[in-house]
């Protein structure tokens, strides 16, 4: 382990990117996503040099879709654009896993400097929750075996204390234990739009991404020292309004 004393790590989620206008849902711009997405790796790459960037999920809108494969085929290449190393894991909104995963393979664990992500792709339930499964409540108990720094769980459905978000991973509160008996000092998450700000409860960490589709439209850094998420600024990248206009 480096003897670094604070990890910078850029957190983005729910691109939902579509080929066209989402009439259903019109808060999610996901045809602007291309650009969007350009322009967050450019700023990421210039300004900002985090050590990891996170993705979390739902990069596209419709999964059954024709172009399902190709639009995520394109988030990839425009993701393998970045100088520094990166996570992508998968949301309700994207391709299963067996197709998800050539364009994304899983990686379980993702280290930088002391700081190690655990990555999950929880299963869905019905009301766009999900469940953490016994093998993965295992796999966080293994993930922290001989790791002295801290530990985030990463997951898109969030995983926060019962009664916080309308969504959420429906063992919360077995899931929050094993954070707590394996040494984590949190959680991270995505698919809540809105999202949520940084949160501390009973000595965990909680923090929920917005949608980099939807106004804002920004993603965040997070700055982490030793004793865990020192502060989550958020960023926009580029000239948002500019996109805007095009409508
Ligand atoms: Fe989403
Ligand atoms: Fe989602």
């Amino acid at each position: 382990m480096t003897n670094m004393t604070e990890v910078t790590i850029a957190l983005i989620s729910d691109l939902h990117y579509s080929a066209s206008r989402n009439l259903t849902c019109p808060s999610r711009r996901g045809e602007y996503m291309p650009a969007l997405l350009a322009g967050t790796v450019k700023y990421l790459n210039r300004n900002i040099h985090p050590d990891l960037v996170l993705c979390g999920g739902d990069l596209i809108n419709e999964p059954s879709a024709k172009d399902a494969d190709l639009l995520t085929g394109i988030q990839a290449g425009i993701l393998g654009l970045l100088d520094m190393p990166c996570l992508v894991i998968r949301g309700n909104h994207d391709l299963p896993q067996d197709r998800f995963t050539r364009h994304f393979p899983f990686c379980p664990t993702a280290d930088a400097g002391f700081v190690r992500i655990v990555a999950f792709d929880d299963p869905e339930l019905p009301g766009f929750n999900s469940f953490r499964t016994p093998e993965d409540l295992d796999r966080m108990t293994l993930a922290a075996e001989n790791w002295d720094g801290i530990l985030f769980s990463f997951q898109h459905t969030p995983l926060l204390p019962p009664g916080q978000c309308m969504y959420g991973v429906e063992n919360a509160s077995a899931t929050i234990a094993r954070l707590r008996e394996s040494n984590y000092r949190g959680a991270l998450s995505g698919h809540y739009h809105a999202g949520k700000a940084l949160m501390e409860c009973d000595g965990l960490q909680f923090f929920v991404q917005s949608a980099l589709c939807e106004p804002p439209f920004s993603g965040t850094v997070l700055r982490i020292g030793r004793k865990g998420i020192i502060s989550a600024e958020p960023f926009v990248a580029g000239d948002v309004s500019r996109l805007i206009h095009f409508t």
